[in-house]
């Protein structure tokens, strides 16, 4: 019921700021324009169904309550605020991320600034409500469906940009984190469409934090996790804007690491010539190899042992034991 109704006002929204971005004044030389400049042609613009939130005060919430929906539904779907006992738009002068479930109906907006702003946050995202789930849902999987089946390969990135400039560049089978940490639900996500799953993320530091943390759990989903990394300084969208979609393909290809013996290099790398550092990287690799399913793997985890034990240098029996303590 609650569902249904800021299944609504989230059309109704979608709508308004679309409008605003192709139609009005204000939207085309703050949004369009600033769209343009970073290189998304109409095309996309309009499949991903981008707007624009005016700058006014309350450009939106005048025409919702026009329209008669409920004030409380309104701050719900995260678009209304109440400040000083009247109610506001919430996102003004930002560009308007739709997000869509797997129909293809808007559960949420992501709102990027427009002006460089040091106080106010780069993105405003939809706050938890019934349709809007973080922990489950993966920006661009409406769009993404088919070419992940087809390619039997999913791309995860960071952002809702780098989803639009692969579209944009004719590679559709991606889906977006917005920036968080994998969880099971999302990883549970992937595996309804395909078992390969290759994370490609920005090349600095926290990239690769964020990727690592969601290696064990996307073992327990049996999906065979694959990581490249970006050039720093760059991510997938920029990267793809600079060097094409030929180029950007080759690029994933010589560039695919293995997650498994991606993170043994860069625990291995941390722990240096400390012992006791060293004794824990084997025991996490254990652990790490342990979540393989075995049902569904077995000689996949067999492989993993050996090489593991191989680049650690230790006995692969002995090693073999270790693992299998961690299984349960
Ligand atoms: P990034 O900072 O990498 O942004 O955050 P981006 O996607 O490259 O966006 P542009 O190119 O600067 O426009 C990656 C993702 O993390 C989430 C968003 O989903 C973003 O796309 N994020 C980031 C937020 O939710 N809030 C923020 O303030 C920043
Ligand atoms: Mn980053
Ligand atoms: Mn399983
Ligand atoms: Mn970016
Ligand atoms: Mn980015």
């Amino acid at each position: 019921q609650t569902a249904d109704s800021l299944f609504i006002i989230n059309a109704f929204a979608q709508k308004f700021y679309a409008q605003k971005l192709l139609e009005t004044e204000e939207g085309q030389t703050n949004g369009l324009s600033y769209l343009k400049e970073r290189g998304f042609n109409k095309d996309i613009i309009q499949k991903f169904g981008l707007g624009y939130a005016p700058d006014g005060r309350d450009a939106l919430t005048k025409e919702a309550i026009a329209a008669q929906y409920n004030s409380e539904l309104l701050q719900k779907t995260g678009l209304v605020v109440e400040r000083n006992g009247q109610l506001q738009d919430n996102y003004r002068d930002r560009i308007i991320f739709p997000i869509h479930n797997n129909s293809g109906k808007v559960i949420g907006f992501g709102a990027r600034l427009i002006k460089k702003n040091d106080k106010a946050p780069k993105y405003i995202n939809t706050p938890e409500n019934e349709l809007y789930v973080k922990s489950k849902l993966l920006y661009g999987t409406y769009f993404a469906r088919q070419a992940i089946d087809k390619a039997d390969e999913c791309f995860l990135v960071e952002g809702y940009t780098d989803v639009l400039s692969l579209h944009q560049a004719g590679i559709e089978n991606v889906v977006a984190s917005g920036g968080t940490s994998l969880t099971q639900d999302q990883l549970r996500l992937i595996k309804k469409y395909t078992s390969n799953l290759t994370i490609i993320y920005d090349g600095d530091a926290a990239g690769v934090k964020a990727a690592l943390r969601g290696l064990d759990m996307a073992l327990e989903e049996s999906l065979n996790v694959k990581l490249v990394l970006i050039p720093d300084g760059e991510d997938p969208d920029s990267y793809v804007r600079k060097v094409g979609e030929k180029r950007f393909r080759e690029f994933v290809q010589e560039n695919k690491k293995d997650f498994i013996l991606f993170q043994l290099d860069v625990l291995l790398k941390d722990a240096g010539n400390d012992g006791a550092k060293k004794a824990d990287v084997v025991n996490q690799v254990a652990e790490t190899l342990s979540k393989i399913d075995k049902t569904e793997d077995f000689t996949k985890q067999q492989d993993y042992i050996r090489q593991c034990a191989d680049t650690l240098k230790i006995d692969e029996a002995g090693f073999t034991a270790l693992v299998n303590k961690f299984i349960r």
